[in-house]
């Protein structure tokens, strides 16, 4: 059985390479579909999510193909709007194809991709915007039925900013009639760099990264070559672990500014950061500050995939914190293994209250899912001793390598099989 090792304890101090944006190219590559063509995307994450995304565009016609951290995707075989459930089930984000497949099959069936750890995941959001888009839905057995004789553009008002609904609308608009205004859209980084890619290739986009984003549809699209961020919550991640478990290090190939409040969230809890054009530098002496309140909220607010990572680190803190977790609600399903390492944390709904210990005790724990998976890898690396992380592949999903990656920054860690 596969499991990480990891021996901590230790101060960090190195350099490392970030990966490509998970939440960046999964998108990207539902767009793909929208090109009648060959689309290259460049500094792709070779992790189980786009592995899992690959599977589905070559299960549905699409030739597919890796050239190094390149991945070349020829649409022109599409040859079904139907998406296996068995990898919808594998990749609940495998939603956004619904939007693609719209677009330009005008049908699409899909599963419901259904909840997973960290919450229900609804997506009542992304139907009610696909029905008022000149789409009839139909559900049965589980599979939702979509078929439009032609998108045509509305005004799209989302309740509240949901990341996975404003993509799929803009994936089905750009190659719809008209115009779709989407109000209260979510500004995160990964939306504005979909965006990107898709003007690229021809669409007609405004108002990407702000809450209200205009799409005038156009014809078609034509080929392009995009060249996906490094992945701000990877970065995050690892600015966390340095900031628990001490040290300095530098993270290449990504800025400050899409980690805007997680930055300053790490220098109120007593790191030194700097940040240059194209990299981030942390130090620590690993002596954490607690912070009064944490809330997530949707960019530019504090993200709710840092929020376990961010616990881990205070786990430790001379003091009391709060984590208000507003996104999902089975976020703190982590935290009984986190408790594990000694930590006194407190639930109540969707409030979290950590009391500080002097330091974390190593111990063998479970990853559940992605983010806490990572945060489990942090508490490890800041707690003296041996600690063994359990179902690596949650972190695997995510993180293209985490073990190689903090090996970089001097952490002793490996997966190992037994
Ligand atoms: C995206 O998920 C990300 N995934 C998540 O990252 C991220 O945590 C999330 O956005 C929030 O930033 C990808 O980009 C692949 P949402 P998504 O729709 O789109 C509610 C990771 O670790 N909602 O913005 O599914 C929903 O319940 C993953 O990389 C509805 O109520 O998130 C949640 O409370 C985890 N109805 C809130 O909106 C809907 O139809 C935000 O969800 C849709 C969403």
């Amino acid at each position: 059985m596969a499991y990480i090792e990891i021996v901590g304890g230790k101060q960090l101090s190195g350099e490392v390479n970030i990966q490509g944006s998970k939440n960046t190219v999964l998108p990207i590559l539902a767009a793909t579909l929208l090109i009648n063509g060959v689309t290259k995307l460049n500094h792709c994450p070779r992790i189980l999510d786009v592995e899992h995304m690959i599977e589905i565009l070559i299960d549905i016609g699409c030739t597919v193909t890796w050239e190094g951290s390149s991945i070349i995707v020829d649409a022109r075989g599409l040859s079904t709007d139907i998406v296996p459930t068995d990898l919808v089930k594998k990749m609940r984000s495998s939603i956004i194809l619904m939007g693609a497949l719209l677009g330009r099959t005008h049908s699409a069936v899909i599963s419901y991709p259904g909840g997973c750890t960290i919450g229900a995941r609804p997506i009542n959001f992304h139907l009610e915007a696909f029905k008022q888009m000149n789409v009839v839905l139909e559900e049965e057995d589980g599979l939702i039925k979509c078929l439009t004789s032609g998108i045509k553009g509305a005004d799209i008002y989302f309740p509240s900013p949901s990341v996975g609904a404003t993509e799929n609308v803009i994936l089905a608009a750009v190659l719809g009639s008209g115009k779709t205004r989407i109000f209260n859209a979510a500004r995160e980084p990964e939306i504005l760099e979909l965006c990107k890619f898709l003007i690229s290739a021809g669409a007609r986009i405004y108002g990407s990264g702000t809450g209200r984003i205009e799409i005038e549809g156009v014809a078609a699209l034509h080929q392009t070559e995009y060249t996906a961020p490094s992945d701000r919550i990877v970065a995050g991640t690892y600015l966390a672990a340095a900031a628990g478990a001490g040290g300095d290090v530098v993270l290449r190939g990504i800025g400050c500014g899409s980690l805007y409040v997680v930055i300053q969230t790490l220098k109120r809890m007593g790191s030194r950061i700097k940040c240059k054009e194209d990299s981030i530098s942390l130090h620590s002496d690993g002596t954490v500050r607690a912070v009064p309140e944490i809330i997530t909220e949707p960019y530019p607010g504090f993200p709710t995939d840092m929020q376990s990572q961010i616990m881990s680190v205070l786990m430790k803190a001379s003091g009391n914190s709060k984590i208000v977790e507003e996104i999902f609600e089975g976020r703190y399903q982590n935290v009984p293994e986190q408790a594990r390492f000694g930590a006194q944390i407190c639930l109540q709904d969707r409030v979290a209250h950590i009391t500080g210990v002097p330091a974390l005790k190593a111990s063998e724990v479970s990853a559940g899912e992605l983010r806490g998976g990572a945060a489990l890898v942090i508490a490890g690396l800041m707690a003296e001793g041996k600690t063994i992380v359990n179902n690596p592949y949650h972190i695997q999903r995510g993180y293209e390598d985490i073990c190689r990656d903090l090996r970089a920054l001097g952490a002793q860690i490996e997966y190992k099989n037994e």
